[in-house]
């Protein structure tokens, strides 16, 4: 799959007079509408577009109703192209819709937020929420190309530039120590985000590229996410408390890493390395001993479980990671407590 790293002024025109559609179709939410769209509107040939509501809560099957609607309405054929241009919920509903829409038609990905550019655009997974439960319906198609431009970056919040960082410290910690060695040693305003995307991005396609459905080496992929998506979860809709993905995948990094530790997979310097860094960026998330019980009650519903094992992806060191690791509850439960 193509993915282009440069200005949206340059890629954009340049995919566009490569490729020939009957009509063009833009989805964006409320903010990628504001910020976004006014930047690529003038590259544009006659097109519709397609706004929804901004938020995690939208990515349903009800507003892939709205959609798919609209591309009715608007009479798209199978000679149509659909540009989804925002975050990973615009990335991987609009992708869901465009690939499901007459049993599918071309669609392009520009993600706008440091999440979208460095994970969810890359890999070809789309799809919904279902049920409460997070992309529980959905497909592996991969978009025609995916086209980003970190400008888009200069108008997202500092909180959610933070929580795609999140995605960068794993890549780094997964595949390569020396990235890894660069990043710790500065702060994350200090950060080079175009020279990192470009880092996340190779990487990711690369382990995409060896396993592209997920049954071998893409698990270390979920590095941090066992207990973090745990973790995240339960704060979910609870004020205050509530944290960004990145937020909690940098928690269940430390976790995870702690796990790894105790198993001597890697030396203590390196824990202490992972959790300096982590908790400068992100200082630490409140988890109370009460909370401990139903976050590894959580554990239960990952996707990398087999039967009642719940597998993890653990640190063989600062650059390396192994997968299908099956691991106790009083190892997290452990590791829980080594946070808080
Ligand atoms: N497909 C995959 O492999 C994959 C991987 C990781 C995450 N995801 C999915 O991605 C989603 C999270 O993505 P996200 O963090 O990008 O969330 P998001 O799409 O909700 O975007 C976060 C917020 O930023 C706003 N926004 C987007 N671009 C902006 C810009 N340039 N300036 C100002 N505001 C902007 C959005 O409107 C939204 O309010 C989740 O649904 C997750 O499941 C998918
Ligand atoms: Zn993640």
């Amino acid at each position: 799959m193509s993915v282009q790293i440069s200005p949206i002024s340059e890629s954009l025109p340049a995919f566009l007079s490569a490729n020939s559609y009957t009509k063009i179709q833009v989805i964006v939410d409320e903010n990628t509408f504001k910020y976004c769209y006014p930047t690529i509107k003038t590259f544009l040939p006659k097109h519709k577009v397609i706004k929804i509501k901004s938020g995690e809560s939208e990515k349903n099957i009800d507003t892939c109703q709205i959609i798919w609607q609209a591309m009715t309405d608007n009479e798209l054929d199978r000679h149509s192209l659909t540009i989804n241009l925002g975050g990973g919920v615009i990335g991987d509903m609009g992708g869901f819709c465009a690939s499901t829409y007459k049993r599918g038609i071309d669609f392009i990905q520009i993600p706008t937020t440091l999440l979208s550019q460095v994970d969810a655009s890359v890999g070809g997974k789309l799809g919904i929420d279902f049920l409460g439960l997070k992309n529980h319906i959905g497909v592996f198609q991969l978009p025609n190309t995916v086209l980003i431009d970190a400008d888009f970056l200069k108008t997202l919040s500092y909180d959610e530039l933070r929580s795609g960082f999140a995605e960068v410290i794993k890549h780094c910690l997964i595949m390569d120590g020396k990235k890894w060695e660069e990043i710790r040693r500065k702060d994350f305003e200090e950060q080079d985000f175009t020279d990192l995307i470009a880092h996340s991005v190779a990487i990711k396609q690369q382990i995409v590229a060896e396993d592209p459905t997920e049954k071998s080496i893409r698990k270390i992929l979920n590095f941090g996410h066992t207990l973090g998506h745990a973790i995240e979860t339960y704060f979910l809709g609870k004020p205050k408390l509530h944290l960004l993905h990145g937020e909690a995948i940098a928690a269940g990094m430390i976790c995870e890493a702690f796990i790894s530790f105790k198993r001597n997979m890697i030396d203590q310097k390196t824990l202490e390395n992972i959790e300096e860094f982590i908790f400068s960026v992100y200082g630490k998330a409140t988890i109370k001993e009460v909370d401990i019980e139903s976050i590894i009650a959580l554990t239960a519903q990952d996707k990398k479980n087999k039967g009642k094992e719940v597998r993890f992806s653990l640190l063989e060191g600062a650059g390396k990671c192994g997968y299908d690791i099956s691991v106790s509850k009083s190892e997290m439960k452990k590791a829980l407590e080594y946070y808080r």
